[in-house]
């Protein structure tokens, strides 16, 4: 199996790929948020988006900013297309998020966690941070990660000849989405 690889989407053609796997994952798969997930974040420069690639294929995404001056990051729009799961790419995307910050110089990264993926967080070393709480009406559950206990980024730009696509979808893409990109 190729070798999964995370890289900033600076460019519009992976912000683009960014962007549409979300839409797939959070508006068409699991419903969990209506029309579009995008938000103000997306529209914020600072806001990191991140796309994952296997192969030619552009296959999973993550979303990281800081929330404050002081140290804290949150990161959020962790997403693997559907067929391409349980094959490490999302693993690897939390990975990278949380170097990502570390190297920044962050010092803890929040998140809000559907429940059924609170293990796969753990594993990852992620804490549980108090009660469940409500969020696009479903229960979540906070978790934070201590930046110090991320791994050294292994970063690098999307290269030119990298020849990815974004596999076939089972619907057009909303238009919404063509706004931000
Ligand atoms: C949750 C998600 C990102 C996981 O990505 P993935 O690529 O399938 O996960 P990985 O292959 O990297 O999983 C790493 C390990 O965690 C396990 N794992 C994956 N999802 C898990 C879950 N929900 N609960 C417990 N363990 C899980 C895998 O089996 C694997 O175990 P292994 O190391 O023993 O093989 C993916 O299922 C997804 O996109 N789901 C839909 C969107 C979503 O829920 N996003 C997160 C919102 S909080």
């Amino acid at each position: 199996m190729n070798r999964v690889e995370c890289w900033r989407a600076v460019t519009p053609q992976a912000r683009n790929w960014h962007f549409r796997i979300r839409h797939r994952v959070f508006v068409e798969e699991q419903r969990v948020i209506p029309i579009t997930d995008l938000d103000d974040r997306d529209r914020d420069l600072s806001t990191i988006h991140v796309v994952a690639g296997r192969g030619s294929a552009a296959v999973g995404t993550v979303r990281l900013y800081r929330t404050d001056g002081a140290g804290r990051w949150k990161g959020d729009r962790l997403a693997v297309l559907a067929g391409h799961r349980a094959g490490m790419v999302g693993a690897r995307l939390v990975r990278f998020a949380v170097a990502t910050a570390a190297a920044a110089g962050g010092d803890v990264m929040d998140a809000i966690v559907q429940v059924q993926n609170v293990t796969f967080f753990e594993r990852l070393g992620w804490d549980r941070a108090g009660p469940l709480i409500a969020y696009h009406g479903l229960p979540h559950q906070p978790m934070t990660f201590r930046l110090a206990d991320a791994r050294t980024l292994d970063e690098s730009d999307i290269p030119d000849d990298a020849c990815l696509r974004l596999p076939a979808a089972r619907h057009a893409p909303s238009p919404l989405i063509e706004a931000v990109t």
